[in-house]
Formats: structure tokens, C-alpha cells, sequence
């Protein structure tokens, strides 16, 4: 009798931690946050992290009757580190989504993982074109570069710069920044001196700066990934090339705003195309900036918003998906999704699952004793053009 009550009450023991493990699984909605917070691309990670804490404060934890958990990791913007991380949240942690992605190589090295494990990886930072090519399962709240280095060719050809040399960093997304801006700089009649690759590592920008001033160029069409901007205009006032005429364009990850507090006022004038700037003048990135900026005593940039409105878009698409959590469901509710972000309209493409989103013309310039990218002309609605292309 009594070994039968024993063995019913272990039984309804097990059963009741089984029962309440299962509700505990479904009541949690985990997200694996994978962000380079040490390392060469730590501005990016410390700004999507700011971010995520910051809509989540605002917003609260718990969607669709969904605890939201956060899992953060530092893969180091090492792609082996990202591939090994996102394998443990996915099999140990048993997270529902995967986010983050500083650079290119990292969001590539974890798109086979997501679709094997049929969950969502929602690209906050990395941007060249192919990635959301790389799985079914990946949306992109970041941008390409195919986006703003067109919009600056276009802007260059308009206003008589004729001769440009182009410097990148030598990895995929320098790649597309290149070709789109070539492609489109070359179609309105202008030349390209030279096309300069700099090494993505601790670059020294000094003697690819010496070869540019040589060819005498109107101006130097400049992309480095978000946290070189400040070495690259330091070595280019250093060699006096801002005295020389020569103009910088580019997308706007060399004036990021991160680091354009502190560049100095020789960048003053410098005009870039980009998806953000903190100065963007409406009254929802005011209210972000001020919010941000009080959680953390620094500015937010174009990264940042990239971290905000992905958490955005994994919380409509956990409300519209009506409590389902599986990666089919939230990829179907997030196809189409529209909203107003901080960089103003956005949404995603129903077709491709990338970003389409305003591209601003912006000049630096003070205001109230601080450098900002001041936005005066706007390109509503700008799809991915690489993939626009090849339909
Ligand atoms: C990228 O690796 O895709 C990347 C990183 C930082 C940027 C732009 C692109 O500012």
C-alpha cells in the first residue's frame, strides 16, 4: 500500500514538474542577442544592446502573454564565435530567435543555423545585400549599403564632382558599397581614379590616403564599417587633404554618430547618404534620442535604431502571429509589416525580407555647440537595389 501511494505520488510529482516546465517553455519567448561587445566593432554592440534595454524598458517584457527573455552574447564580430554561440542558444538555451549581427560575415556564418532550426534571425546591424538571401528564416531592420551609395553617386554627379577615388574596407559590404556607387557614378558620366581596398583589420589609413591625393581626385567616396569613421578623418586632416579640396562622400557610417561628437570641426561640410541620423527631425526620434540619451549618456546611431525597431518587429510579429512562436509563423507575420521607426517610414519587404526605408542626404554641420549630420534631402522608400536589380 504504501510503496503504491509512493510510486502515485512520485508519478503526480513528475507530472506536475513536467506540466509546469511545458507551461514555464511556452510562457517564455527567448531571443539569443549575438552583438560584438568587445573587439572592433564594440560601438556597435554597446549601441544595439543600449537600444534593446531601451525598447524593452518602454515596452515591457511580456508580449502575447510571451515572457520576452534576452540572452546576450559577445561573439567578438568573429564568425566562428557567432556559428558556436548561436549552435548553443539554439540547442541548449532553446531560444526562439536569434538576433544581433554586427557585421557581414558574422549574420552569414549564422543563417544556416537558422534555417535548419526553422527560427528567425532578425539582421539589427550587418549589411550587405546577399544576407537576407541566406535564409528563409532572416528579416533586416539594419539597411544595405547598395542603398545609400547610390543615393550619393546620384547626389555626386548633381553637383559636379566628376573624378572620385573609392576606399573601402576590404570585406563583402565595402564590396556592394564600390559596385553600387561605381555603377551608378560611371552610368551619369563620372570617373573613378582609382578604387582602393583597405584591410578590414586595425586599418592604417595613411598610405591608401597618400595614393587618393595623388590622383587629384574631386572627392573620396569613403565606406568603413561603423567605429573606423574617427581614425579615417583623423589621418585624412592630418595629410592637410581637407584643405586640399578633396571632398569626402559616402554612406554615413564614416560620420556615425557615435564618433562625430568627437571629430573635430574640420568635418564640417562633410555630406553623406544614410538611413539615420539622431538630428532626424521628428518628433518620435526626439522622444528615442531623449530617452536614450538619458539611459546612457551617449548618442544614439544608425546601429542602434537598427536594435530598436528589430525588437519592434519581433514584438508585432508575436502579437499579429496571434501566440504562435514558431519561426514560419513570425516570418509570415513580419513580411509586410510597416511602421515608424526613429529614421522615420520603414518596412519590410514582403518579397525579400529586407528593409525599405528613407535615405537622407545630410551635410555636417553645429548645432548648439555639437556636430551633427544634418538631413536636407530625403529618398522616400528605398528598396534594397542589388536585389531590386535582379528581378
Ligand atoms: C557589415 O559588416 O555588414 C557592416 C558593419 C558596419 C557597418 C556597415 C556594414 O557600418
Amino acid at each position: 500500500m504504501l510503496r503504491r501511494q509512493l510510486l502515485a505520488g512520485c508519478a503526480a510529482l513528475a507530472f506536475g514538474l513536467a506540466a509546469a516546465g511545458g507551461a514555464a517553455a511556452q510562457d517564455v519567448f527567448k531571443i539569443g542577442l549575438i552583438l560584438p561587445m568587445t573587439g572592433q566593432q564594440a560601438s556597435t554592440g554597446k549601441q544595439i544592446k543600449a537600444a534593446v534595454d531601451l525598447y524593452m524598458a518602454q515596452h515591457g517584457n511580456t508580449v502575447a502573454g510571451k515572457k520576452i527573455e534576452v540572452i546576450l552574447k559577445d561573439d567578438g564580430a568573429v564568425p566562428d564565435n557567432t556559428k558556436r554561440l548561436a549552435q548553443e542558444l539554439i540547442v541548449n538555451d532553446k531560444v526562439n530567435a536569434i538576433a544581433g549581427f554586427g557585421v557581414t560575415p558574422a549574420a552569414l556564418a549564422a543563417a544556416p543555423l537558422a534555417t535548419e532550426a526553422k527560427i528567425p534571425q532578425i539582421v539589427m546591424a550587418a549589411g550587405t545585400s546577399i544576407i537576407t538571401e541566406r535564409s528563409p528564416y532572416i528579416a533586416r531592420t539594419s539597411f544595405t549599403l547598395a542603398q545609400s551609395s547610390e543615393i550619393i553617386a546620384d547626389w555626386a554627379i548633381k553637383n559636379g564632382i566628376k573624378k572620385v577615388v573609392t576606399m573601402v574596407s576590404d570585406y563583402a559590404p565595402g564590396a556592394d558599397a564600390q559596385k553600387s556607387f561605381s555603377d551608378k557614378f560611371t552610368a551619369g558620366g563620372g570617373t573613378i581614379a582609382e578604387a582602393i581596398k583597405i584591410p578590414l583589420a586595425n586599418p592604417d589609413f595613411a598610405p591608401f590616403l597618400q595614393r587618393a591625393a595623388d590622383a587629384k581626385p574631386d572627392a573620396v567616396f569613403i565606406f568603413v564599417p561603423s567605429g573606423q569613421g574617427g581614425t579615417f578623418m583623423k589621418q585624412f586632416v592630418e595629410r592637410g587633404m581637407d584643405k586640399s579640396g578633396i571632398k569626402i562622400i559616402g554612406p554615413g557610417d564614416v560620420t556615425d554618430d557615435d564618433l562625430l561628437p568627437n571629430m573635430g570641426d574640420q568635418v564640417i561640410g562633410t555630406v553623406t547618404a544614410h538611413l539615420y541620423s539622431a538630428d532626424h527631425d521628428s518628433a518620435k526620434n526626439k522622444a528615442f534620442v531623449e530617452a536614450f540619451k538619458k539611459a546612457n549618456n551617449f548618442r544614439p546611431n544608425f546601429m542602434a535604431v537598427g536594435g530598436y525597431d528589430g525588437m519592434h518587429l519581433i514584438y508585432e510579429a508575436l502579437k499579429k502571429a496571434g501566440g504562435k512562436t514558431d519561426g514560419d509563423s513570425l516570418i509570415a507575420a513580419m513580411k509586410g509589416m510597416k511602421w515608424e521607426s526613429p529614421r522615420g517610414p520603414m518596412s519590410i519587404d514582403p518579397d525579400t525580407r529586407d528593409v525599405i526605408q528613407n535615405i537622407y542626404i545630410r551635410k555636417v554641420e553645429k548645432k548648439n555647440g555639437e556636430l551633427y549630420n544634418v538631413e536636407f534631402a530625403t529618398f522616400e522608400n528605398v528598396k534594397d537595389p542589388v536585389k531590386a536589380a535582379k528581378k
